[in-house]
């Protein structure tokens, strides 16, 4: 069993934008320049937002981070976006989510210019992603696909079974994976909560991308001999002998998981840090369309 090293593998697509800024300030040019809006204190989102901002600035990009309070309204978070939008000197940017009940999401993520976002999330970068048109591809799927091809994993022609149909993860993942070369062409099969005889089909993948979040949902029992295993899911998990009161679960149940895999993803030190690089990678790629 190999594990997938995301953390090693970020830090080396992050030394290759580094070396890329570095270049861009020989010559002159302007440097890329990401903004963060998050809503609210949640734990997990400040810690993901903090972890973007820090990246940012040892590969020597410019980045701001605009904190919003939790009561803050739809409308105060539009004209915030609709000031990024036109911001000169932002490249690109993204709003964390989960975002507080009184905002719609989907609003505000129609609300952000298609230019600047690098989330991927607005839907015409989605449905230029789904027509396989250049676009900003989402960090997380985007990730697990840089990963596995540095790994040198074959996709083409395997069974892959996503686990979830999420906007942010288990959706676009269906799309790339089954799109034509250079992405993943595979054949995918979706599960969800509605899906039957789960274990029948999580049997049968060559491939298995877990994106429910349920901590430790998938087990041993469920997959195949020397399945490749990419876990996204993070869950705090309750655990008295941990300092902060919890530890990190993923969607995988490891131990029973890891028995059988041929290469599996740790959690945390897998896609999480993946996630990262590719919205570098993506801020990198605003700046050069901005020109
Ligand atoms: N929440 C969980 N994952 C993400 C992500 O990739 N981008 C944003 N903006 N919010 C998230």
């Amino acid at each position: 069993m190999t594990l997938l090293d995301g953390k090693k593998i970020s830090n080396d697509i992050k030394n290759e934008i580094a070396e890329h800024v570095q270049s861009m300030v020989a010559k002159g040019e302007k440097v890329p320049h990401l903004a963060a809006v998050l809503v609210g204190s949640d734990g997990a989102s400040m810690t993901y937002v903090g972890a973007k901002v820090k990246a940012c600035e040892r590969i020597g990009f410019k980045s701001t981070l605009i904190e919003m309070p939790e009561y803050t309204s739809e409308e105060e978070l539009l004209e915030k976006i609709h000031q990024l939008n036109t911001d000169s000197d932002i490249d690109g940017f993204i709003v964390q989510l989960p975002l507080p009940d009184q905002i719609d999401e989907q609003k505000v993520l129609m609300a952000i210019d298609p230019d600047k976002d690098v989330d991927g999330f607005h839907p015409t970068n989605v449905g230029r992603m789904a027509l396989d048109l250049p676009t900003f591809l989402p960090a997380t799927p985007y990730g697990i696909m840089e990963l596995l091809e540095r790994y040198q994993i074959e996709t083409s022609g395997k069974n892959v079974v996503v686990m979830g149909r999420s906007h942010i993860v288990g959706r676009p993942m269906s799309i790339l994976m089954s799109q034509k070369r250079p992405a993943g062409d595979a054949t995918v099969t979706v599960v969800h909560s509605r899906s039957k005889n789960l274990k029948e089909i999580t049997k049968a993948a060559d491939i298995v991308v877990a994106a429910i979040g349920i901590s430790e949902f998938l087990t041993g029992d469920m997959v195949k001999e020397d399945a490749v295993i990419i876990d996204v899911g993070i869950t705090r998990v309750p655990d008295q002998t941990k300092k902060n009161g919890y530890r990190l679960a993923g969607d995988v149940h490891f131990e029973s998981v890891s028995k059988k895999a041929s290469y599996i993803t740790p959690v945390p030190g897998g896609v999480g840090p993946m996630t990262i690089a590719m919205l570098l990678k993506n801020t990198l790629l605003a700046r050069e369309r901005h020109g």
